[in-house]
């Protein structure tokens, strides 16, 4: 049987990053990478639309998901945003900062996998090998695979999570931790578009293509970025930040105009301008075929003067405080990643090696650390991966 120094199974961005790491700081050690896919990467290639939202430069503990959310601070202190910059910039790849901290390739993605490809010369990979199980045995594992069984002495678990199942995704992962007796916490699609009731939609699909800067509210936690109207209900950077936390049942609270202060304006209007229409009065805070939306209710052309408080302060709340019941979300087949996964507590947080069997290591989505939308995932692809490449 083969015999290899170290595994790392699944090269996607923590696993290509993992050997890289490890050909840098343990250069004597024999690593094979494997894959049963027959690219590397290739979330890599399709993210940030093609130009891979590399990093996140306000990359903190605070902006993971996670149920130990202190878990990640470890690992992302020994490997931050700026050493990951330092190497797309020794790489000669030019990068532009779109919006807050977010960073993304000008060119495309395909030469951040460039970039990691280079960076693990000397270690070989296999591609179109699936994984089928790891298994201790003396001074190692046994790694089965479907082109036989390989050992080795470490092994590192990095086939990632389950969104997307078209690009590689499997939960393989998963079942290998949980046969080795590790804790999994409950899994769901995170970073997905939600999917709506045809009562709403009848409400959205006339505004598709609209957008507003919003602050969505999920349980006690607000969002704020850009609501898209679609045809398939609302999408946008903020909604894809609730479905993470969303759970099946509960409401999201929207304010479609957070700064407008919308009570206070209609109130001066009224006594100001008390001829103009509702919906002209609403259309200095919102886009205009938004604003005869909500304002219409059949009467678009109703002047603000007639307007009662109870009415004004119920038009107010319909834009600041929007209460809307997703149905539910378009799951793995679009979510960007995998809430939820190894707990935590079955991993050391500095070397991410797992407590109860020593020489394996867990690194990138699999781990329950789920980033909010922005680069953060790749960030603690990075890290986490650095983390268990130094460890070893
Ligand atoms: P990843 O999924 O990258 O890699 C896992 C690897 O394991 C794959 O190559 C797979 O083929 C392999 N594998 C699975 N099962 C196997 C088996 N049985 N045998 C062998 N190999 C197996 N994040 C971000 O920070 N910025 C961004 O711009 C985006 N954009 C984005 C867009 C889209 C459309 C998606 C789906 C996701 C993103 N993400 C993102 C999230 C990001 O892609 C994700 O968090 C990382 O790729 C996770 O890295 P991993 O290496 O853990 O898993």
């Amino acid at each position: 049987m083969e015999n290899w120094d170290v595994v790392i199974l699944g090269a996607g961005a923590a696993g290509l990053f993992c050997g890289g790491s490890l050909r840098e700081l343990a250069p004597h050690l024999r690593v094979l990478l494997l894959d049963h896919a027959s690219r590397a990467g290739e979330k890599i290639r399709i993210s940030g639309g093609g130009r891979c939202n590399f990093t996140n430069l306000a990359t903190q503990p605070s902006r993971f998901h996670s149920a130990n959310p202190r878990f990640a601070a470890s690992a992302l202190a020994g490997y931050t945003p700026e050493d990951f910059v330092a190497l797309v910039e020794r790489a000669g790849i030019a990068w532009h900062e779109k919006t807050a901290g977010q960073l993304f390739c000008d060119g495309k993605s395909t030469q951040i996998i460039g970039m990691l490809h280079r960076r693990m010369a000397g270690v070989e990979m296999r591609l179109g090998v699936a994984v089928e199980g790891v298994a201790p045995r003396p001074n190692g594992f046994k790694v089965s695979t479907s082109s036989g069984a390989i050992t080795a002495s470490r092994v590192v678990l990095a086939t990632g999570g389950k969104s997307i199942p078209k690009m590689g995704a499997s939960p393989v992962g998963y079942a290998i931790a949980e046969s080795l007796g590790l804790r999994l916490t409950e899994t769901r699609p995170g970073l997905v578009p939600m999917t709506f009731a045809e009562q709403d939609l009848d409400l959205c699909r006339p505004l598709a293509g609209i957008s507003v800067e919003a602050t969505v509210t999920v349980g006690r936690t607000s969002f704020r970025d850009a609501l898209l109207f679609t045809h398939r209900g609302l999408s946008g950077p903020v909604i894809l930040q609730a479905s993470s936390l969303w759970l099946p049942g509960q409401p999201v609270v929207i304010d479609l105009a957070p700064d407008a202060g919308l009570a206070a304006r209609l109130r001066e209007a009224r006594g100001a301008t008390p001829r103009r229409a509702v919906a002209t009065v609403l259309g200095s805070v919102l886009p205009e075929r938004l604003a005869q939306a909500i304002a219409g209710d059949g009467d678009s052309g109703a002047r603000i003067g007639a307007m009662g408080n109870a009415a004004a302060e119920a038009l107010a709340a319909r834009v600041h405080r929007w209460q809307i019941r997703p149905v539910g979300t378009e799951g793995y087949r679009t979510a960007e990643v995998t809430m939820g996964g190894v707990d935590t507590r079955d991993l050391d947080a500095r070397t991410l090696q797992v407590r109860k069997v020593p020489g394996l290591h867990i690194i990138g989505e699999l781990v329950d650390v789920t980033g909010w939308l922005g680069g953060y995932n790749f960030q603690w692809a990075w890290a986490s991966a650095h983390a268990a490449a130094k460890a070893i």
